[in-house]
């Protein structure tokens, strides 16, 4: 949800700007700017679309050299996304230039207090407030720093800010509250970005801010306050990855690399869970053993396919614990009171830590003394610094506007608290949990065979070009599985697609069915008898009324060929662990059918990675 970039160093601030905007291109991509502080003076360009108009515009009328900029890509909140809504937004006299991720919550009121002081807005956006509420400071003779702390105060809402003065090339100033940042630290130059993508090519030292902060940045050093002035301190990291993670490596696309490495993620996240006497361990659970024997309810919030991770928790925590969960969209959870207890477990889900329905719902939680554990990919970033305990993923950089290998650790990540709390509680015996460890550990193989079947897969995604309707069938672990299949099509192919648990479809959603249509059918391991056979019930039902079925079932399984029109061998893996492998094949469809049809699989049309505004 727009990403922000800040430079000061040796460097030509543009090179570095620009390249830093396309690594947080997928943050947002309505528009793209940037500002260069050059003698004296800001240069400017901005313009709507992807970045590569902007580059475009650069290239026809270049901007002076400089070593001091800033520069943004947009996810539009307030005001179209057209070339004067664009940051960055430049005060009244043109003197300082800003620009903004967020929501200022009272900008109307100081818009009209702007106005009718005189001044003339350009932009229907917030930012352009704050730029001239900035730049009054600036003229009154603050520096740009103290400016930045004075207009904070005065503000409401969730912002991250990065501001440049034309007068004062020494500096690049930045300013968050609910609204993530992360400053570079490089030597004789530093960095500023919406995460560190935007300067992994440059430093692998980083430093988070915490909340309320300003920050200043020069050659010489970092420097953060409160945003009452007094010094503050952030905290220095290392980021483990490197540039080549935020690459494609020989893919058409982020999101196709990103699929093809879940073995590897899958692998990475479940290192080092092992004590040497076999025991479950996640060193990052900072709830004492004593208080979480006590947890008697636990809630998962989560937004979008985060969310479908928790559905799969859900039966696997209420399986091996026999604690109840809730399993709730986080946008939703605040709003119905829900009852929250000293032993209620709420364990919020996110891939990118700084989603603001997810950040809103653990911050209720935590009001009502609920315990808060997060289940995060990104080191550093807000969720899981508000939370009390976090397990974090190891999936490396997820690039793709459309969660894969997030989702798979997700999952990976949702088995071992599962696991980790029956063991605490002691409602599984050891050697079962360590069973289940192992055949966790044989997961990336069972991926990988997944995905050597690709081409398979491909194919049946290229014959459905023409389609206009896909239905998705699953039922107890699997349902989740069709729910994210269907998300999956409806993010990258822009297409009509829903999931349902196969029992309600003779309930209502069999109405949809048409001669033709095709639906993809999630079959449970045979194991599970019951499940597997009511599940056969399901896929009859919709093919004896013209259904095309695409079934995934496990290798082996014979009694589901009379009645599958297309068949996808799954390998053969407990139920619960399932949706491990079946959600692969659905990715791979989605990903090759929008490809064929032509769409930008990485930036699907109107989504961000990061939603940051609620
Ligand atoms: C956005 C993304 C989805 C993602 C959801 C939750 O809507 O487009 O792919 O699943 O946010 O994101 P999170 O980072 O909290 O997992």
């Amino acid at each position: 949800m727009c990403g922000i970039v800040g430079y000061v160093g040796p460097k030509s601030a543009q090179g570095v700007v620009v390249e830093g905007l396309r690594r947080l291109e997928y943050r947002g991509y309505d528009s793209a700017g940037i500002a260069l502080v050059a003698d004296g003076v800001i240069a400017s360009a901005k313009r709507a679309g992807k970045l590569a108009n902007l580059e475009k515009a650069i290239a026809e009328a270049p901007l002076a050299g400089s070593t001091t900029g800033i520069g943004h890509t947009r996810w539009a909140t307030h005001g179209a996304p057209n070339d004067v809504n664009a940051h960055p937004h430049p005060g009244r006299t043109g003197r300082v230039a800003l620009v903004h991720n967020g929501i200022i919550e009272n900008f109307v009121t100081l818009r009209a207090e702007l106005e009718d002081a005189g001044h003339e807005l350009a932009s229907e956006t917030d930012t352009e407030v704050v730029s001239h509420l900035l730049e009054n400071e600036v003229l009154a003779g603050a520096d740009l720093t103290t400016a930045m702390q004075r207009v904070c105060r005065r503000l409401e809402g969730a912002f991250t800010l990065v501001a440049v003065d034309g007068l004062d090339a020494s500096r690049v100033v930045a300013a968050r509250r609910n609204s993530p940042l992360v400053v570079g630290l490089g030597e004789g130059e530093n960095f500023l970005g919406s995460d560190v993508a935007a300067f992994i090519e440059h430093t692998r030292d980083a430093m988070e801010l915490g909340q309320d902060q300003v920050v200043t940045i020069t050659t010489a050093g970092v420097s953060v306050t409160g945003f009452d002035g007094a010094p503050a301190e952030g905290r220095r990291y290392h980021v483990d990855w490197d540039l080549s993670a935020a690459e494609k490596d020989g893919h058409d696309w982020f999101m196709r690399k990103e699929i093809h490495e879940q073995p590897r993620a899958v692998a990475d996240s479940l290192l080092g869970r092992r004590t040497a006497s076999g025991e479950l361990q996640l060193d990052e659970v900072r709830i004492s053993d004593e208080d979480l024997r006590e947890i008697d309810k636990v809630i998962i919030i989560a937004c979008g396919t985060s969310f479908y991770a928790g559905m799969v928790a859900k039966y696997a925590i209420e399986h091996w614990t026999r604690i109840p969960v809730e399993v709730e969209l986080a946008s939703e959870f605040r709003y119905r009171d829900p009852i929250l207890t000293h032993s209620t477990l709420v364990v919020a889900i996110s891939q990118s830590g700084e989603t603001a329905d997810t950040l809103q719902a653990i911050r209720h939680a935590r009001a009502q003394r609920a315990w808060v554990l997060a289940i995060c990919n990104t080191n550093g970033s807000t969720i899981p610094r508000e939370s009390d305990a976090v397990i974090y993923t190891h999936a490396g950089p997820e690039i793709g506007v459309a969660s894969t290998k997030g989702f798979l650790t997700q999952l990976v990540a949702c088995y071992l608290l599962a696991l980790y709390l029956a063991q605490i509680k002691g409602t599984r015996y050891g050697e079962e949990i360590a069973d289940v460890l192992d055949q966790l550990e044989s997961m990336p193989d069972h991926i990988q065979a997944v995905l050597d079947q690709r081409e398979a897969v491909y194919e049946l995604a290229r014959q459905h070009v023409d389609t206009r309707s896909v239905l998705f069938l699953g039922r107890h672990a699997g349902y989740p599985v069709a729910l994210e299949g269907a998300l999956k099509l409806k993010e990258l192919a822009y297409l009509h697609a829903e999931g349902f648990a196969a029992g309600e479809l003779k309930h209502g959603p069999i109405a949809l069915i048409e001669q033709g249509m095709p639906v993809l059918c999630v079959v449970p391991p045979k194991g599970r008898d019951q499940l597997h056979g009511k599940m056969l019930s399901g896929i009859q039902e919709v093919r004896a009324r013209g259904a095309r079925t695409i079934c995934l079932a496990e290798a082996g399984d014979e009694t589901i060929r009379p009645y599958a029109d297309e068949l996808i061998p799954l390998p053969r893996v407990p139920t619960l662990l399932q949706p491990l492998v079946a959600v692969v094949p659905l990715q791979l469809f989605a990903c090759e059918l929008a490809s064929v049809m032509g769409h930008d699989v990485d930036q699907p049309r109107n989504l961000a990675k990061s939603v940051t505004v609620e």
